[in-house]
């Protein structure tokens, strides 16, 4: 007996053209080459131009999966964007999106659970296709950090970290008659706890503060309109909850880390990926990192890392990958997939 199961047509990414490196920033701030490598292992990372906006870096990589997976783009009956650097504070940036694709009327969704967004969002795409509802939904994780990061001495702890990108994947209705071999996504598993949300986060404005204080001069004084980050939470949390999901995968699925051909996880710090590896006991080979070429792009990131897989050849059509992320909220995720 065959049910319907949703499938990844295609991948496409957008890369924007300003590569700094990291001897780059030591133009605006106090930093080195040195401290960003051996902390993270990013080398580089690209910054979009001034006059593109999320939604823009969003239609490029739309465009590219669109193309790449061989469909009209009037068959997309739902458009999901992944992320925390909108185009604006209201309406979402998925209805930006949908404007500049040119496809009025198809509902359109913003998922904010940052690092962890993209894979929320095939997950929510993945119960739209199974219950019928729709039959290709586009799903995208799209980020401008360069523009909302303090890039001077007092904000380089964060700043260093991110880079601007987006990735998009068109996913579609297919009959799977085997789930655990036939291409499609087995299945995704997505947690987050919220006690955390202060340890990374932007303070303000928020509708949390009495009418006269939404933004004040004071406010901006202290920089409560850039991301605060307690890095060093982060990392533990990263650290444990990353396996956490990969585990909880591996059990729905009765599998084990030697049955997953390749991993492609968020990508936040070198460091966490290798300690992630480790203690699961998964080989460098099978582990896809992009974070030295792109730094950490948020909810592009794994789309990002499984199109720079596809290119590299190390992800293949039949291979099982294995994506899981942490980031803000505390928010974490694992998906499964036949590719
Ligand atoms: C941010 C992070 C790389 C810092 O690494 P760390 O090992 O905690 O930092 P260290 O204790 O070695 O270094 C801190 C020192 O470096 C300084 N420093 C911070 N950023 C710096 C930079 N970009 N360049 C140079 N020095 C820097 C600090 O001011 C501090 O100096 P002090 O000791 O004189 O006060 C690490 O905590 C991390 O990656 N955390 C997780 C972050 C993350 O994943 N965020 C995204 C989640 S999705």
């Amino acid at each position: 007996m065959s049910s319907t199961r949703s499938k990844i047509l295609s991948v496409g990414t957008y890369i924007p053209e300003n590569l700094w490196t990291n001897d780059d920033l030591k133009k605006l701030m106090d930093t080195s080459d040195e401290w960003i490598q051996q902390r993270t292992g990013i080398r580089q990372r690209y910054w979009a131009h001034e006059s593109q906006s999320t939604s823009d870096l969003a239609l490029s990589a739309s465009e590219q999966a669109i193309e790449r997976a061989g469909i009209e783009k009037s068959k997309i009956d739902l458009v999901i964007l992944a992320t925390l650097s909108p185009d604006h504070e209201f309406p979402g940036t998925a209805c930006f999106l949908q404007a500049k694709l040119g496809l009025p009327g198809i509902p359109a969704l913003d998922v904010r659970q940052q690092c962890t967004g993209f894979i929320y969002g095939v997950s929510i795409a993945d119960q739209f296709i199974r219950t019928g509802m729709y039959k290709h939904v586009l799903v995208v994780g799209a980020e401008i950090h360069s523009k909302g990061l303090n890039r001077t001495t007092a904000g380089r702890e964060v700043s260093v970290l991110f880079g601007d990108g987006a990735g998009a994947v068109v996913m579609a209705a297919v009959d799977v008659r085997d789930p655990a071999k036939d291409s499609c996504v087995i299945s995704t598993h997505l947690f987050a706890d919220g006690a955390f949300a202060k340890e990374l986060w932007i303070p303000a404005p928020g509708s949390s503060y009495p009418i006269a204080a939404r933004m004040t001069h004071e406010m901006i004084d202290q920089g409560l309109q850039w991301p605060q980050m307690n890095g060093k939470t982060v990392f533990v949390h990263a650290v444990k909850r990353m396996p956490e999901a990969v585990l909880t995968a591996l059990e729905a699925n009765r599998l084990q880390v030697s049955d997953i051909d390749l991993f492609v996880f968020h990508q936040a710090n070198l460091r966490i990926n290798e300690m992630v590896a480790k203690q699961l006991g998964i080989p460098a080979e099978k582990v896809f990192n992009t974070i030295d070429r792109f730094g950490n792009t948020t909810a592009a990131t794994i789309p990002i890392g499984l199109n720079e897989a596809v290119a590299a050849g190390k992800l293949k059509k039949g291979m099982l990958v294995m994506s899981a992320a942490f980031g803000s909220g505390f928010t974490w995720a694992s998906s499964l997939i036949r590719w």
